[in-house]
């Protein structure tokens, strides 16, 4: 094999499936792994016979490649990449590009665009989602960086991405962090829409008594309609309707109720509040995950603290679908893309990303996590309007939320008059409500801050900022 097309660092079973997509596509590979243990391994199994060579220093690896040398790094987050790049940088020539696949944040790759630029060399950050089996057959990538340095990936990207009928799952995202910040808003929306389905199932478990089949059943519905079909949707029905091989029972029952997070959806929401932009149902399914966390406290509170407990909750029969639930869990996944979205816009401004919506729903629709049919809707939607002010104002959308409103508020009412908890369906109404309220109440807010603290208001019927003695 002559000098490798491709250079990838990080034998995770990310890394090893990404190498095995590179070369699939036609790209002879070379691979460093910092332990050589693991690359002896990898290439006496998964990459035995193929266009893929082993480097066992960095030295080594550089040389064995091609410039300019493309470099993938899928290597954890956080101060591995800085170490990295200070290893790799001294053996390294003009031109040549390091890529970092990982779910950095964002603010850590505009600093390293920023540094590698201006030493001469490329630098992406780019996000990947697919999982394991998306890195191997076609993952959706979000590179950000300088587009120069874009164009030097572009053949190879473009080639290993899931492909859709309107293109590959990839483009270039814009400058700096964008590919970062872009698959970090994608995650949130993620974990909003896996605690959708959570409240959904345990909504469907002890507020109707389904079985683990029957809920199944439900979700296979909802997946052949255009609102939810959906990757997450299509895992859910498999989750539930696994059974545990030990006694044949359903196996989600036996996994225990905690969730853990690495991170990307909590940096969502740190970026929604230093833009200022709203996203309660992203918010709320962090919440979910740090509050199912305090175990052992759950225990105790449940013997103290007493509810309605639940009864036979009026959510519909499965055999229609559970069509209010359905409703709760179309209008909440809409709510959660328009925050993630309205978020991407405001980062976009804020940081001079230039982020087209159309087109990252377009490489949304393959590939990753969120994919989903809704997401050609939304294509549609900012190609018809790339100013649209909230995806909720599509004329699409907005008779998705005229019809399934009422379906929404009974599930939120049902489940409140039971006592389960739905953080994130009642977070999506109350924005779809407030959303859709010209009058919200903060007028009241204005005048208790300008009583305690003289901040002043505004007059709905005159201009100018006005104070009042409130208090005696
Ligand atoms: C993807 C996923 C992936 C993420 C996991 C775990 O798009 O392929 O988003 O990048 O790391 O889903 O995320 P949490 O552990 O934070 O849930």
């Amino acid at each position: 094999m002559g000098k490798g097309h491709f250079g990838l660092i990080g034998l995770g079973v990310m890394g090893e499936n990404l190498v095995l997509n590179a070369e699939r596509n036609g790209f002879s590979s070379v691979v460093y792994n910092r332990t050589a243990q693991k690359t002896d391994d990898f290439l006496a199994g998964l990459g035995a016979g193929k266009q893929i060579s082993a480097a066992y220093s960095l030295q080594e690896f550089v040389d064995k490649l091609e410039k300019p040398r493309r470099i993938l790094m899928m290597i954890k987050a956080g101060q591995p990449i800085d170490d990295t790049i200070a290893s790799i940088a001294p053996y390294l020539e003009e031109g040549d590009l390091l890529i970092d696949g990982g779910n950095s944040l964002f603010k850590d790759t505009e600093r390293r665009v920023a540094e590698l630029e201006s030493m001469s060399f490329g630098y992406i950050g780019m996000g990947v989602s697919g999982g394991a089996k998306g890195a191997l057959e076609g993952p959706s990538m979000m590179p950000g960086g300088t587009r120069q340095a874009y164009d030097a990936i572009e053949s190879l990207v473009s080639k290993m991405a899931a492909q859709v009928e309107d293109g590959p799952c990839v483009t270039y995202i814009g400058p700096g962090g964008s590919g970062h910040f872009v698959k970090t808003v994608h995650n949130g929306i993620e974990y909003g829409v896996e605690q959708i389905l959570a409240e959904a199932y345990d909504l469907m478990k002890r507020g109707a008594g389904l079985n683990g089949s029957q809920m199944a059943d439900v979700l296979g519905q909802w997946n052949s309609t255009e609102e939810l079909s959906s990757y997450l949707v299509e895992i859910t029905e498999v989750c539930l309707r696994t059974k545990d091989p030990e006694d044949g029972g359903d196996l989600v029952e036996k996994i225990v109720d905690v969730a853990g997070q690495k991170g990307t959806g909590l940096w969502t929401v740190i970026s929604a509040l230093e833009l200022g932009v709203a996203v309660p149902t992203i918010y709320e399914s962090v919440n979910a995950r740090v509050l199912s966390s305090l175990h052992g406290e759950r225990q105790k509170a449940e013997t103290v603290l007493h509810g309605p407990g639940a009864t036979a909750l009026e959510l519909g029969s499965p055999i229609d679908g559970m069509a209010p639930l359905q409703d709760a869990c179309v209008l909440s996944c809409i709510a959660s893309y328009a925050q993630g979205i309205a978020l991407i816009e405001e980062a976009s401004r804020v940081y001079n990303y230039e982020l087209n919506i159309a087109a990252i729903a377009q490489i949304w629709k393959g590939g990753c996590i969120i994919r989903a049919r809704l997401l050609k809707r939304i294509q549609e939607a900012y190609n018809n309007n790339s100013e649209l002010a909230n995806l909720m104002l599509d004329p699409w959308f907005a008779e998705q939320i005229q019809r399934r409103l009422p379906g929404l508020r009974q599930t939120v009412i049902e489940a409140t008059r039971a006592g389960i908890p739905v953080p994130c369906f009642a977070a999506s109404l109350s924005y779809i409500d407030s959303y859709r309220t010209a009058r919200l109440p903060q007028n009241l807010v204005q005048a208790m801050r300008d009583c305690f603290g003289s901040h002043t208001y505004k007059r709905l019927d005159k201009g100018g900022d006005f104070h009042t003695e409130w208090l005696p």
